[in-house]
């Protein structure tokens, strides 16, 4: 494989270079045969023969000396002088903004803290007024541009990233369209900074100025302020419908829902608010489920539906900080504006800003003369109170159909993976490759989040892990028939690590083929009356379905990252590497007869296990079988029948 912000304050986030890119290299547009001859050799070996050849012949016209790819390709050349970064348009709309469906579980990923011990709600509040206080410096930190630039780590290490994606973590949010969504950013020079931060409580959303008088509130006054909103939420007189529901609905309905709301003058005051907010805390009522790590991610990801704290929650919002009572903390993202390593970052500086100031026990001023936070009201007519109870529905649905579980494999992490001079990435993807084809008998298009941050405005492209070395090494595992001898499976082993490594170099340097195809095909709509067979072709649109959809996550701190699948039939497995173990967040749906997360949990063991005696083979005594071997063949016989 060749190595390859809304009016007045808010306008449309502009593709315009900054002072966060200065520097930076653009990215950069692949050559248009590489890119065609790595896609047919990425699914020639995940589809039938008969349908490689026709699609070869598909992409053989369509790259023929003076035909439409090279007409595309030259547009596309132009388009990468005149803009920052030629994909990031086309990229943002056909990654998350066109998508329709529901943000929870099939979009926003969660991190989830480790678990919290609160003793009662002063504690809860106490927890929640001390991360307020962390998002504040930590945005004073962003708005005056002194948050370093990161650097690469793992492949390629060392050179500087785009830290755009930082600037958005509280100023976006993700409007609902129609037909396609908007991501509005607020523009600080335009209009003052938002001061506020809206706090759900009892599926009441409450503004919490946290600027008054020009000072900003102390934690003491956030802690005061808190309770002033638990107090008023707790008045069940008082109580407004979950109208958070509606942003928890698919993205079409939600902005027709939307529309209906915003007829109403209460209504459209009280949208703006949350439009135009840093971000939402939501303070959770217990889940009422054991504090399992599956159960706290649950909680995170939807919420356990409207009858636990699904409703206490704004979808749209970039970044919603989750306190719960019973100590389920963590961060529900909306992903449009940024990607989970910056995430991380993020949550990271604001733990360890936790742990340094958590020491002082913050006290209620118990004669503040703050003005009390206000509470947002709707006026609901019976057309939403309908569309309320269809979204609650809705909701209740992706709660049921997601099959979720953590899975902690503790026998090794990256230590003895590096220690076989492998790269730890490459290692695990293999793994998956192995657990899927144990599972299921064959391969499938396979998505593996890279950075692109090395370009101005970079975010992500794909590394296609179902390759056909992965493929070769799988079946010689899994054919017990063959009896391959172990050292030629070493062998497949190593080769199949060697050739996911040069993917991922080829797509952390600019080289790999979905962006490049996907700006191809959106040229196409410029260009062609009707759309190319090359992007009608059924092997170009299997090629986008991501049965596995897999990125790594890691963390330094005690937190995970987790999400759901991309496909009503695939897995989400979101992975943290650490030294001596790895955490697996694997996702599936209940919907999908022939998918279970428990069972490939069971898988993923099992291949690290089976890997690892390959990888210890000459320090095995000869003639001795691999424990792990038999348990492995069991697994996949187990699922079989
Ligand atoms: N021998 C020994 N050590 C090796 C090695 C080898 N052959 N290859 C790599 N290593 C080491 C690296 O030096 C690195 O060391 P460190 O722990 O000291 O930093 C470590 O192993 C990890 O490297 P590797 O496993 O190869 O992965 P990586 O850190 O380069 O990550 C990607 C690979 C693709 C995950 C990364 O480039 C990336 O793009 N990350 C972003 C993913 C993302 O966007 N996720 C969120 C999506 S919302």
């Amino acid at each position: 494989m060749p190595i390859l912000e809304k009016a007045p304050q808010k306008t449309e986030a502009k593709a315009t270079s900054t002072e966060e890119d200065h520097g930076l290299p653009k990215l950069p547009v692949p050559p248009l045969q590489q890119t065609l001859a790595t896609y047919l050799r990425c699914m020639r070996h995940l589809i039938p023969e008969e349908q490689f050849r026709k699609s070869q012949a598909i992409v053989q016209r369509f790259g023929a000396s003076g035909g439409l790819g090279e007409t595309l390709q030259q547009k596309l050349l132009e388009r990468q002088e005149k803009t920052v970064n030629w994909v990031s348009e086309y990229w943002l709309n056909d990654m998350y903004l066109n998508n329709r469906l529901a943000l929870p579980v099939n979009s926003s990923p969660a991190i989830i803290f480790a678990r919290q011990h609160f003793q009662d709600t002063n504690d809860q509040l106490r927890f929640a007024a001390n991360l307020i206080s962390g998002v504040l410096s930590y945005k004073a930190l962003l708005d005056s541009h002194s948050i370093p630039t990161d650097c690469a780590k793992g492949q390629l290490s060392g050179q500087p990233l785009c830290m755009k994606q930082y600037y958005g973590l509280f100023s976006s949010y993700r409007l609902p369209g129609h037909t396609q969504d908007t991501l509005v950013a607020q523009k600080s020079s335009v209009m003052p900074e938002p001061e506020h931060i809206i706090v759900a409580c009892c599926n009441q959303f409450f503004v919490l100025d946290v600027v008054i008088n020009f000072r900003r509130l102390s934690e003491g006054d956030l802690f005061t302020q808190l309770r002033k909103i638990v107090k008023m939420a707790s008045n069940e007189d008082e109580r407004l419908p979950p109208i958070g529901l509606l942003t928890s609905d698919g993205r079409s309905e939600w902005a027709e829902a939307r529309t209906v709301l915003m007829k109403d003058s209460t209504n459209r005051d009280s949208l703006d608010m949350i439009e135009r907010c840093i971000c939402l805390v939501c303070l959770d009522a217990p889940g009422g489920m054991e504090l399992s790590q599956t159960n706290r991610a649950l909680q995170l990801l939807h919420g356990g539906g409207c009858s636990k704290n699904g409703a206490n929650r704004w979808y749209d919002k970039s970044l919603q900080f989750v306190v719960g009572r019973d100590g389920t903390c963590g961060v529900i993202c909306e992903h449009s504006p940024f990607d989970g390593i910056v995430l991380v970052q993020c949550t990271e500086h604001l733990l360890k800003h936790m742990t340094k100031s958590s020491k002082k026990l913050v006290r209620a001023d118990s004669v503040s003369e703050l003005p009390a936070p206000r509470r947002l009201r709707w006026k609901c007519s019976p057309e939403i109170q309908g569309l309320l109870a269809s979204s609650a529905e809705k909701l209740q649905c992706i709660v049921k159909n997601l099959d979720f579980i953590v899975y902690k494999f503790d026998s090794y992490g990256k230590t003895f993976i590096k220690k076989q001079k492998c790269s730890p990435d490459a290692f695990i993807q293999v793994a998956l490759q192995l657990t899927f084809y144990r599972l299921h008998r064959r391969l499938v298009p396979t998505y593996e989040s890279a950075s692109i941050r090395r370009f101005q405005e970079g975010r992500v492209d794909n590394i296609r892990s179902a390759t056909p070395e992965a493929l070769s090494f799988v079946k010689a595992v899994t054919d017990h028939k063959a009896s391959v001898p172990d050292a030629e499976k070493l062998l497949l082993l190593r080769n199949a690590i060697r050739a996911q490594t040069e993917y991922t170099v080829m797509a952390i340097t600019g080289m790999a083929i979905d962006n490049h195809l996907l700006g191809l095909r959106e040229l196409a709509r410029e260009v062609c009356k009707e759309p190319p067979e090359m992007f009608t072709d059924e092997t170009y649109l299997m090629s986008n379905q991501f049965i596995l959809s897999t990125s790594q996550v890691p963390t330094t701190m005690d937190m995970f990252c987790c999400y759901g699948p991309v496909v009503p039939n695939g897995y989400g497995t979101c992975y943290n590497p650490q030294a001596e173990s790895i955490l697996f967040c694997i996702s599936s749906f209940h919907g999908c007869r022939e998918t279970s997360s428990t069972k490939f949990s069971e898988g993923v063991e099992a291949s690290l296990l089976e890997m690892r005696d390959l990888c210890n083979l000459s320090l095995e005594a000869p003639g001795k079988p691999p424990a792990t071997k038999e348990k492995a063949a069991r697994l996949s016989q187990d699922h079989q029948s």
